[in-house]
């Protein structure tokens, strides 16, 4: 006869098991785009959709660096170049993302995306990034940020918005702060602390839509 403690163990296991299979399933299943399934054990465990925080650090070789990973691709005629916060400017970048500060620390993917100098009065960045993961767990999956950034500040929240595979329906914000940087080499690198959702599903009651 089971008691009502080892069942509330069982449950809680196969609850875990079925969560650990979803994030397994998004990570096969994020190239192909590829629906749902539904199981007697997702509906018993309920709320599949969690919060997780994330510790990243971006290795940013900014313009100047010999090795550098970010470009310089427009700016405003007679305005950049005479503004103190060089408005107007766009970069693009695709920066190595790694799992601790070093940058022979282990790769985790890319950080790839357009940064804007879009404010008059001081160093305000409007980004529009995609963090590509590579390796390790979220392997294929996307996360994606966009938002100002006053990078003066010795903290930068930044939103989550979305995402593809394990962060499809993402959202939360990330804190970004500067980590280290090397003036020689132009060679900064960048903290993220990112709190996010994942592993949402979809509804079933899902509409077609009509045109
Ligand atoms: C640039 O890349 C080369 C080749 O990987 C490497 O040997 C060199 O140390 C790098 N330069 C800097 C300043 O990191």
């Amino acid at each position: 006869m089971a008691t009502p403690i080892s069942i509330v163990l069982i449950l809680t296991i196969s609850c875990l098991l079925v969560s650990t299979l979803d994030v397994y399933a998004r990570k096969q299943a994020s190239s192909d785009v590829a629906e749902e399934a539904t199981s007697f054990l997702h509906d018993i465990c309920g709320g599949r959709e969690k919060v997780m925080k994330l510790q990243l650090y971006v290795q940013d070789l900014r313009i100047g660096h010999p090795n550098a990973t970010v470009v310089e691709v427009a700016k405003a005629a007679g305005v950049t170049d005479n503004s103190p916060y060089q408005f107007g400017s766009v970069h693009v970048l695709d920066d190595l993302v790694t799992e601790g500060p070093s940058i022979n620390s282990r790769k985790l993917g890319r950080i790839q995306g357009l940064t804007t100098n879009a404010d008059l009065s001081t160093f305000g960045i409007a980004m529009n990034l995609n963090f590509f993961f590579t390796e390790g767990w979220y392997a294929g999956s996307t996360l994606s940020i966009l938002g100002r950034n006053q990078v003066m500040d010795s903290q930068r929240e930044l939103p989550v918005v979305g995402g593809t595979g394990v962060f499809r329906y993402a959202r939360g914000y990330a804190i970004q702060t500067s980590y280290s940087f090397d003036p020689a080499t132009n060679y900064a690198v960048l903290e993220y602390n990112i709190y996010t959702t994942y592993n949402a599903r979809f509804n079933e009651d899902v509409e077609i839509a009509r045109m």
